[in-house]
Order: C-alpha cells, then sequence, then structure tokens
C-alpha cells in the first residue's frame, strides 16, 4: 500500500496522495461509509467526491470517524456543474461543507464546464466567474487547492485568460485507451496535475485481451495495471470499489511498467471493447 501515500506537489506546494478513491456511483448510506472507512484504514489517505454524487454526508462522516488526523487525509469535493453563478457557487461551497461536515477541504473542483445536460454549450463567461468564486474560497483557506474537471484545452484557454490563480489539477476521464492527448500534455506542460477518473473505465476495460496480455507479464491484474499506467502517466488515478479485496488490490501497484510496454499501452485503442 506504500504508493497510496506517496505524494504528487501541486503547483502551490500542497502535497496529494498519488492515488485517491472514488467514490462515483456510490450513494449515500453504510456502503460508502464502510467502504470509505475500509479504505482509510488500508491506506489510502485521499477521497474523492462530489456534491453531485449525493454522498458528501457518509463520506464525511468516514473521514471523521477513521481515527486519522484530519491533516493526514486528503479530501476532494466538487462544485455541481449546472453552478454557473459566482454567489451559487459561494453558497453551494456552503452546502458542501455542510454536508461533508468538516473544518476543511483539500480540493474544490469546478465539475465541468458545461451542466451535464448541456454538454459542449459555451459557458466561458459563466465560468470565469464561478474561477472568481472558488478563488474567493480559496484565499478564504477553506480548501487548500482549487482546479477543475472535464475541462478540455478551449475550456481552460479561456479560464486561463481572466484568471488571478491557475487551477492546480483538471480531473478528466482516463485510461488505457482514452488518455485525451491534448488535454493531458496542455496541462502537464503548465503543473496542472492530471487526475484520472474511471481509471478502469468503470470496469469496461476488464474483459480487453490486449490489455490482459500485459498484466499477464507482471503477474498482476488488469485494474492493477490500469492504475500503474495512469501513475506512470504522471496522472493521479482515483480507482473505484465497494469491494474490500478490491480496494485493497487496487493501491498494491508496487511494480513498473517497462517503457517498451508503456508505448504499446499508448498506442490502444477501443479497451472498452
Ligand atoms: P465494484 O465497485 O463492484 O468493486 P472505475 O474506477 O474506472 O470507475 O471502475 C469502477 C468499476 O470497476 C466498478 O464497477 C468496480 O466494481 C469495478 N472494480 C474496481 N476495482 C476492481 C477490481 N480490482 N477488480 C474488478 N473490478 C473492479
Amino acid at each position: 500500500m506504500s504508493i497510496a501515500t506517496e505524494n504528487y506537489v501541486l503547483a502551490n506546494g500542497v502535497p496529494i496522495p498519488k492515488i485517491g478513491f472514488g467514490t462515483w456511483q456510490m450513494p449515500d448510506g453504510e456502503e460508502t461509509y464502510r467502504a470509505v472507512l475500509f479504505a482509510l484504514k488500508n491506506g489510502y489517505r485521499h477521497i474523492d467526491t462530489a456534491r453531485a454524487y449525493g454522498n458528501e454526508p457518509s463520506v464525511g462522516r468516514a473521514i471523521r470517524d477513521s481515527g486519522l488526523p484530519r491533516d493526514q487525509i486528503f479530501v476532494t469535493t466538487k462544485l455541481p456543474a449546472e453552478v454557473k453563478d459566482h454567489d451559487e457557487a459561494l453558497a453551494s461551497f456552503e452546502a458542501t461543507m455542510q454536508a461533508l461536515n468538516l473544518d476543511y477541504i483539500d480540493l474544490y473542483l469546478i465539475h465541468a464546464p458545461w451542466p451535464w445536460d448541456e454538454k459542449g454549450a459555451d459557458y466561458r463567461t459563466e465560468n470565469k466567474a464561478v474561477w472568481k468564486a472558488l478563488e474567493k474560497i480559496y484565499r478564504g483557506e477553506r480548501c487548500r487547492a482549487i482546479g477543475v474537471s472535464n475541462f478540455t484545452v478551449d475550456d481552460l484557454t479561456s479560464l486561463l485568460e481572466d484568471s488571478a490563480i491557475t487551477p492546480m489539477a483538471n480531473q478528466i476521464r482516463f485510461f488505457i485507451g482514452n488518455t485525451q492527448e491534448p488535454i493531458t500534455a496542455f496541462c502537464q506542460g503548465r503543473d496542472i496535475l492530471i487526475e484520472a477518473y474511471s481509471p478502469l473505465a468503470t470496469g469496461a476495460i476488464l474483459q480487453n485481451k490486449a490489455v490482459a496480455t500485459i498484466a499477464e507479464k507482471y503477474r498482476t491484474s488488469v485494474p492493477q495495471l490500469c492504475v500503474r499506467y495512469a501513475l506512470q502517466r504522471g496522472t493521479l488515478p482515483l480507482p473505484k470499489s465497494t469491494h474490500t479485496e478490491r480496494i485493497t488490490q487496487n493501491a498494491d501497484v508496487d511494480f513498473a511498467i517497462e517503457d517498451a510496454d508503456m508505448r504499446y499501452l499508448d498506442g490502444l485503442q477501443d479497451t472498452t471493447k
């Protein structure tokens, strides 16, 4: 479990544990509470949630009940994609803090550049206003870093035109065969950490033969190969599971994929088939 306690360092100097525990599609309640608690008791030090997941109360309760000092856990949550107004963003942050019931959070992200039912719509002006709200929250010291999620090169270029603070992270869908090279290169060239959500393609990659062949070579599982691949690409994987043995397995990635195999994996496509 050692890698789960190693850190990247964000552009503002804040350390961030290299593997996060994802909680997307985990409903509020006992299952999520138990999964987060198990993850924390088994080496994870980074929990990723969102207001939109609806599970902030269970996540916050597990963090409080873990017995770990708060400053040893990195907590990320996200402003709902539908909130595209400065004052509403500030109000939504207050609701999140109440739901989590924590004194501060570590990373706060704009969940998407557009509301989910308007994917691709132009919210560049609104995103600039919302970003000002995140800058205000950051300066108020109730979150230690701020960033975005699902932003493309165009979305980020626009945001950077007017921002006083460059986002410290961009959380995107990233897995073998879906590495989103333009935005990944753009962010990695600007010290914006890429966080990889759905590093196992929400499970779809588990059936892929090409990936399985490489996993066999390293005597590891496909999920472990996927997590290791994301790390070796300099991204921060956020594997999600509600099963204890899988939660443990996904952070047990103390091996190295050789350069030639990385290049092979880089070239794979259609890995969800
Ligand atoms: P479950 O939560 O039932 O364990 P992603 O991290 O890309 O979102 O993928 C999550 C999906 O992959 C979930 O359906 C999860 O199922 C499954 N999963 C997570 N870890 C493993 C694992 N080690 N082995 C098999 N399936 C896994």
